[in-house]
C-alpha cells in the first residue's frame, strides 16, 4: 500500500464532503466541511483544495452538494457553469462536469441527486486506481536508473503532484512511493514552488512516508541538474494538449529546460483526464493568472508555533502572478499515464476515439 495522508483529501460526510484544508499545511493539519455550493466554489478558487484530479473530483462532490436541495435542470446547469468558472487550466474540472453532466442531464431531477454522489464517488474510486497504475508504470523508469548507478535514484519534481494533488498516491510521485515500497533507493528534490510553496506540501508527504528528500530553492534546480546531480525530472501536469505540449505549475518550463541541456529525461506524469485532446497546442491552454499578494507576501510558522503571513514587497508593488506556464513537447522525454509512457508524439494513440 502506498502513502495516503493522514486525512483523505476529500470524503463524503452525509450530503456534505470533509476537506483536509491544504491552506493550512504544511503546519496544521485541519479538515472542513463544505455543505454548499459557494464553500466548493471558494474551495476550490481559494486552493484550500487544489492539484489537477483533486479539483476535478472536488467538483464532481460539489454537484452532488448542490443537487441537494433543487436537482432541475436549471440548477444543474447554473451549478456547472459556477464550478467550471473557478479555475481556469487544469482542464479535470471540466472533465469531471462534463462526466457529472453526462450521468445526470439524462435522468429525471427526482433520481439525480443520489445518482450525482454514486458518479462523485467512483471519480474518487477510479483515480485511486489511475494513480496507482502511474506509479506502476513509472516505477521502471526508476528502476532502470537503479540498476545503472550506486547510491539512490535522484529524481527532481516540481510543485505537489502528491496525494495531496489527487484521490491517490500522487501522479509525479506515486513512482517515487512504488520505488520505495519495492526497497529501491530514491532521493527527491523538492523544489519549493513559490509564490504558493507547494514543495513544501510535497516535502511533508514526503517526511510523513519515509521518503528521503531535500528541499531546493526554486533557483537552485539548474546548478543541481548541471552538476549531474539529478538522475530524471518528473512533474504533474494541470492540461496536455493534444501535441503533448504541457502545462503544469510556473516554473516546470525552467526545469524542462535545465533538463534538456544537460541530457537529464524529463517527465510529465498525468492521467488521460488530464490530456485535452481538444487543446491542439500549448498556445491554446489558458493559464491562470492569480494575486500580487501571493508573490508579494509570505507565510510560515514563527519561533512560538504561530502561523503568520508576512509581506515581502510593498501593497501595490507590481507583481505579475502567472499560476502555469506551458513546457514544449520537444522538452519532454515521455508521457506517464496510466496506460504507460509514451513519447508525446504518440499521445494521440490514447486518443478515445482511437481507444
Ligand atoms: O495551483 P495548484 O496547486 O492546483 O497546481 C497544482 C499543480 O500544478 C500540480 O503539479 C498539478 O496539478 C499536477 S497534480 C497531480
Amino acid at each position: 500500500m502506498s502513502y495516503q495522508p493522514p486525512t483523505p483529501t476529500i470524503a463524503r460526510d452525509g450530503d456534505s464532503a470533509i476537506i483536509l484544508d491544504q491552506t493550512r499545511l504544511p503546519y496544521r493539519s485541519c479538515t472542513l466541511r463544505l455543505a454548499t455550493l459557494e464553500a466548493v466554489a471558494t474551495a476550490i478558487r481559494s486552493m484550500q483544495v487544489r492539484g489537477a484530479p483533486l479539483i476535478g473530483a472536488t467538483a464532481a462532490f460539489g454537484v452532488a452538494i448542490a443537487l441537494n436541495e433543487n436537482a432541475d435542470d436549471a440548477h444543474l446547469a447554473q451549478t456547472l457553469d459556477t464550478l467550471a468558472a473557478t479555475r481556469p487550466t487544469a482542464v479535470n474540472l471540466h472533465w469531471a462536469l462534463a462526466r457529472m453532466r453526462e450521468r445526470l442531464l439524462p435522468l429525471d431531477p427526482s433520481m439525480r441527486h443520489e445518482a450525482a454522489w454514486a458518479e462523485a464517488e467512483a471519480i474518487r474510486r477510479s483515480d485511486f486506481e489511475t494513480c496507482t497504475a502511474i506509479g506502476q508504470h513509472g516505477v521502471a523508469l526508476l528502476q532502470r536508473i537503479a540498476t545503472q548507478r550506486d547510491g539512490p535514484v535522484r529524481v527532481m519534481t516540481h510543485c505537489n503532484a502528491g496525494a495531496l494533488a489527487t484521490l491517490g498516491p500522487g501522479t509525479a510521485l506515486a513512482p517515487i512511493y512504488e520505488a520505495q515500497r519495492r526497497g529501491i533507493p530514491v532521493k527527491v528534490w523538492v523544489s519549493e514552488t513559490r509564490p504558493r510553496n507547494q514543495g513544501l506540501l510535497t516535502a511533508w508527504e514526503l517526511r510523513q512516508a519515509g521518503v528521503r528528500h531535500a528541499l531546493i530553492a526554486d533557483n537552485a534546480a539548474g546548478i543541481l541538474i548541471a552538476r549531474g546531480e539529478v538522475d530524471l525530472v518528473i512533474t504533474g501536469a494541470d492540461r496536455v494538449a493534444a501535441n503533448g505540449d504541457s502545462a503544469n505549475k510556473v516554473g516546470t518550463y525552467l526545469k524542462a529546460l535545465a533538463a534538456k541541456d544537460n541530457g537529464v529525461p524529463f517527465y510529465i506524469a498525468a492521467p488521460l483526464s488530464t490530456v485535452d485532446f481538444s487543446c491542439p497546442d500549448g498556445a491554446h491552454i489558458p493559464i491562470e493568472d492569480r494575486g500580487a499578494d501571493e508573490v508579494c507576501t509570505i507565510t510560515g510558522e514563527n519561533e512560538t508555533g504561530e502561523v503568520v503571513s508576512l509581506r515581502l514587497a510593498p501593497a501595490g508593488t507590481d507583481a505579475p502572478n502567472p499560476a502555469f506556464d506551458v513546457t514544449p513537447a520537444r522538452l519532454i522525454t515521455g508521457i506517464l499515464t496510466e496506460f504507460g509512457i509514451c513519447a508525446p508524439s504518440e499521445l494521440s494513440k490514447l486518443a478515445p476515439e482511437s481507444a
